[in-house]
């Protein structure tokens, strides 16, 4: 772990010069590209010293969270781990499923939350054929106990998200409130409650996040995963000052890359954010991955031995471990 103690802090907190100078210093041929360009991010101008340059990536990229719910007493379930990303396409159901599943062989009581209400398509990955849905709780139809599919296969139950098309995206605060307090007081069933948010910082992720007792965050060694991961992390921190986030690191090409990615976004927080997160665990990058999620089957039954799912099993019993 010796790269991670490039950005560690020390009392004359280093200068954002020097956080991009480390993260140059940590640039190796595989990485060459990414690593300059994060580099660029974290630089701060000469007239800019207490935002970060991520800030205005953030601003230029449209992430700006949305307003903070105004009712600030959201009810919290401890056993929520609410899993966000920022951008898209980094692997955030992927690895809520397999989260899940290595949870549920450890005897727990799991159920996995579709939160990516405009983009669901947790049963879609797995190829679990659902009755009912989120849509239906929110329009009443169904309670949410009701709604539940369990998944046998592989040992916990799913809510699945608007699978039937019509987005459920642009729900009024008020519904979405109540779709959060509904699910804080059925989360008491499970052991745990995985919740696969949607891509960005807008109201759902936003009120959604909101309910969880725990926060992880995926990000990827791309500089645009960075930024949205900090977008992320930013919003968390602002609704609440002494929320943890734990970071996962995924597709890494090598456990070396994913320190190194890890390294900067913990910079990049301790610096602006004042706030230094927690690494959960890297995943690497596998193309079995693909393969299951093509044959829609999850990675722990068709591939148990696959390197991502190892490192994912790795990281639920780190957090069992935490309880
Ligand atoms: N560890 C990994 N190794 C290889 N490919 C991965 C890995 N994690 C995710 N992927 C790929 O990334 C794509 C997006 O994954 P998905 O879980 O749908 O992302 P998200 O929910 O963040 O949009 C998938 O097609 C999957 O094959
Ligand atoms: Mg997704």
């Amino acid at each position: 772990m010796k790269s991670l103690s490039v950005f560690r802090p020390n009392l004359n907190r280093p200068s954002g010069r020097a956080i991009a100078a480390a993260v140059r210093a940590t640039v190796n041929s595989q990485v060459s590209d990414q690593a300059t360009e994060l580099a660029q991010l974290v630089e701060p101008k000469a007239s800019v010293a207490k935002e970060s340059p991520l800030d205005s990536q953030v601003k230029a990229a449209g992430l700006e969270s949305a307003a903070p719910p105004t009712d600030l007493a959201l009810p919290v379930g401890k056993n929520i781990i609410a899993i966000g990303s920022g951008k898209g396409g980094v692997g955030k159901t992927f690895f809520s499923i397999t989260l899940c599943q290595a949870l549920a062989s450890c005897g727990e009581r799991v159920l996995l939350f579709d939160g990516d209400l405009g983009l669901a398509n947790i049963d879609v990955q797995i190829g679990a054929s659902v009755k009912h849905d989120l849509s239906q709780v929110v329009r009443g139809r169904v309670t949410m106990a009701q709604a539940v599919t369990p998944y046998p296969a592989s040992g916990f139950d799913i809510l699945a998200g608007s699978s039937g098309g019509g987005s459920l995206a642009s729900l009024s605060p008020t519904r979405i409130a109540m779709l959060g307090r509904d699910l804080v007081e059925f989360a008491v069933n499970y052991d745990s409650v995985v919740m696969d948010l949607g891509a960005g910082v807008d109201r759902m992720v936003r009120y959604l996040a909101g309910h969880a007792g725990r926060r992880m965050v995926i990000l990827t060694s791309e500089p645009t995963s960075m930024t949205d991961a900090y977008a992320f992390i930013k919003m968390v921190m602002s609704d609440d000052p002494k929320a943890e986030v734990q970071v996962v690191i995924n597709q890494a090409r090598t456990l070396q890359e994913g320190e190194k990615t890890f390294a900067a976004i913990e910079g990049v927080c301790e610096r602006f954010l004042n706030f230094r997160p927690q690494l959960a665990g890297i995943v690497r990058r596998d193309r079995r991955v693909n393969e299951a999620i093509r044959a829609q089957v999850p990675i722990l039954n068709k591939f148990p031995g696959a390197d991502a799912a190892i490192d994912i099993i790795g990281i639920a019993s780190r957090l069992r471990s935490q309880k």
